[in-house]
C-alpha cells in the first residue's frame, strides 16, 4: 500500500518537475549578426564574460539569419538559404516532441510579438517605425508539427509572459528568446544590443531563484562577415555554472545542434535521428554526466558560409526532399530516436541518410565546388562516442544525493497520502 502510494506521489512530482542531470533549466538568449573578433571586445559582453563561460570555438551553421534558428530545434536546417516564409512539413519532428516524451515544459518569447501563436511574418513595431518582432527568428513556428497543432502554438509567448512568468516562478524549464530587431542589433549596432542583453540579464543574474540550477546560453545566431568562416561569441552563464568555472573559456568546437545535444545529455532524452547526434555537449555538462566530446578536431576546416543544397533552397537547382533520419542513431540522452521519428519514417529505413552521428560539419563550400556537400550513406548506428559510462561514477552518485532529497520529500507526502486515505477507509 504504502509502495503504491510513493509510486503515486513520484508521478504527480515528475510530471510538474524534471531534474536534469547537469541543470534543470535552461534559457537560450539569441542576439544578431556579429563576428566572434569583435563581440570579443565589447566591454558589457566582457562583463558577462566573468561570470559564465566564454566559449571560444562556437559556430553559425550558414547565412542568413533564419536556418539557424531553425537548426536549432529540428537537427538541420534543410537547405534554407534566405528568410523568407517557409514550412517544414508535420513529418519533421523538433525538440518539443523530445521534451514531450519526458512531459517537460517549454515555450518561445518573442519580444513583439503580437500574441500568443502568432504565425505572420512580422509586426510593426508601437511607434510605427518598422517591423519589430520577425517570424524568421522563431526557430518553432515554421514546422507545421507546431504550427498545425494549438497546443504547442501557445507556448509562442511575449516578453512580457516572460516577465510575468519570472515573478510568478512559472518559467518553463526551457525557453528559446528573441529581442526585437532593436534589441537584437539587428537594425542597430553590437554596442546597442550588448548595452541592451547587460541590462536584460543583470536582474536575473541577482535573482536567486531564476538561476536555481539554470543554464543560460547567449548566443548570436550567425557572423556579420559573409566569406569569413561563421565564427561567434557564445555564453554560458547562470547558476548552473560552478563557480569555480566563472570568468573561464571553453575550446571545444560547438555549433547550434550543440543546443540540442545538451539537452538531451542533460535530461536523457531521445533525438531526432539528424545532426544533433555527434554533435559536442557544452563541456560544463558533458563534465558533469560522463559524456566524451569529440570531432571535428580540426576547427580550421569549418567555414559554414553557404547553404547546401536542400528542401528549402530557392534555387531550384539545388533542391533536394527531406533526408530521412537515421533511425539507428543513439543520442547524447543514451537514447534512441524519438518514437514520433520513428512513426513518420520507419517506411524510409531504407533511404539513404546524410546523419552519421560523427558530428562533422557539412555546408554549401563557395558556391561553385562544395567540398562540404552531405554525405548520403545506408542508416547505420554512429560510431561508439555517446556511451556515458566513463565518469559516471560521479553522476551516478550525485544522482543518488538528489534522488534521496526526494525520497525523503515523497516519504512525507506518502505518509501524508496515506494517514488521508486511512482515514477515509476508517470513514
Ligand atoms: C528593421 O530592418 C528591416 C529591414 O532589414 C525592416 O524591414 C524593419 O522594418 C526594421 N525594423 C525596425 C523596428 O526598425
Ligand atoms: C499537439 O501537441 C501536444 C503537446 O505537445 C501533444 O501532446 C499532442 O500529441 C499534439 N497533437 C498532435 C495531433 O500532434
Ligand atoms: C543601455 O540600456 C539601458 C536600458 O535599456 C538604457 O537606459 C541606457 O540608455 C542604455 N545605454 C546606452 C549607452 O545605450
Ligand atoms: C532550488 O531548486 C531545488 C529543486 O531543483 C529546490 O529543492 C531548492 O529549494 C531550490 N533552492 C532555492 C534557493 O530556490
Ligand atoms: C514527409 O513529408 C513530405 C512532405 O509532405 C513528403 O513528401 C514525404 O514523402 C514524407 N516522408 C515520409 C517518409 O513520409
Ligand atoms: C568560405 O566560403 C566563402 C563563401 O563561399 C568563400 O568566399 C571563402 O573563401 C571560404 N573561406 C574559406 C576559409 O574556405
Ligand atoms: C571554389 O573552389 C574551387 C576549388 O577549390 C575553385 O576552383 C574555385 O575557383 C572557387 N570558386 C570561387 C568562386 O571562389
Ligand atoms: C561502446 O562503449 C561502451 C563503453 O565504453 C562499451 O561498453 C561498449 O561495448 C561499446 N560498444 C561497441 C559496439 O563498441
Amino acid at each position: 500500500m504504502r509502495s503504491l502510494l510513493f509510486l503515486a506521489a513520484a508521478v504527480a512530482v515528475t510530471a510538474e518537475y524534471v531534474p536534469g542531470r547537469a541543470f534543470d533549466r535552461f534559457f537560450t538568449i539569441w542576439l544578431e549578426n556579429q563576428d566572434f573578433s569583435a563581440v570579443d571586445k565589447n566591454s558589457d559582453i566582457a562583463g558577462l564574460a566573468k561570470e559564465g563561460i566564454l566559449l571560444t570555438e562556437y559556430y553559425g551553421l550558414t547565412h542568413p539569419s533564419q536556418p539557424n534558428y531553425i537548426a536549432s530545434v529540428g537537427g538541420d536546417y534543410f537547405g534554407l538559404n534566405n528568410d523568407g516564409f517557409v514550412r517544414i512539413p508535420q513529418n519533421v519532428s523538433t525538440l518539443v516532441d523530445l521534451f514531450d516524451s519526458k512531459n517537460i515544459e517549454w515555450r518561445g518569447y518573442f519580444e513583439g510579438i503580437p500574441g500568443p501563436g502568432f504565425m505572420g511574418e512580422g509586426s510593426t513595431a508601437f511607434d510605427g517605425s518598422g517591423w519589430d518582432y520577425v517570424r524568421k527568428h522563431n526557430p518553432f513556428v515554421s514546422y507545421d508539427s507546431v504550427n498545425l497543432n494549438g497546443t504547442r502554438l501557445a507556448n509562442l509567448l511575449s516578453f512580457s509572459d516572460f516577465a510575468s512568468d519570472v515573478k510568478a516562478n512559472t518559467l518553463p524549464q526551457y525557453a528559446h528568446l528573441s529581442p526585437d530587431m532593436l534589441n537584437d542589433g539587428h537594425n542597430t549596432s553590437l554596442q546597442y544590443a550588448a548595452n541592451w542583453t547587460q541590462s536584460f540579464l543583470t536582474p536575473l543574474l541577482a535573482n536567486e531563484q531564476f538561476m536555481n540550477r539554470t543554464l543560460i546560453l547567449l548566443t548570436y545566431d550567425e557572423s556579420a562577415t559573409y566569406p569569413i568562416p561563421n565564427h561567434i561569441v557564445s555564453l554560458l552563464l547562470g547558476g548552473a555554472v560552478p563557480s569555480n568555472k566563472k570568468g573561464t573559456t571553453d575550446d571545444t568546437m560547438y555549433t547550434h545542434y550543440s543546443i540540442l545535444s545538451t539537452l538531451e545529455n542533460n535530461w536523457e532524452l531521445p533525438n531526432l535521428g539528424r545532426y544533433d547526434v555527434g554533435a559536442n555537449v557544452f563541456q560544463v555538462v558533458a563534465d558533469q554526466t560522463g559524456y566524451t566530446n569529440h570531432a571535428p578536431s580540426d576547427a580550421a576546416a569549418v567555414n559554414n558560409s553557404l547553404s547546401y543544397a536542400g528542401y528549402l533552397n530557392n534555387d531550384p537547382t539545388k533542391y533536394l526532399p527531406i533526408p530521412a533520419p537515421n533511425l539507428k542513431l543513439v543520442g547524447a540522452g543514451g537514447q534512441g530516436v524519438d518514437s514520433s521519428v520513428q512513426t513518420y519514417w520507419n517506411s524510409a529505413e531504407n533511404q539513404l541518410t546524410p546523419y552519421d552521428g560523427s558530428g562533422m560539419l557539412y555546408d554549401g563550400g563557395n558556391g561553385t565546388s562544395d567540398p562540404n556537400a552531405p554525405v548520403y550513406k545506408a542508416q547505420a548506428p554512429g560510431p561508439n562516442i555517446t556511451s556515458t559510462a566513463s565518469g559516471s561514477s560521479a553522476t551516478k552518485s550525485s544522482a543518488a544525493a538528489r534522488t534521496l532529497v526526494l525520497e525523503t520529500r515523497l516519504d512525507g507526502l506518502g505518509m501524508l497520502l496515506g494517514t488521508a486515505l486511512i482515514a477515509l477507509l476508517v470513514l
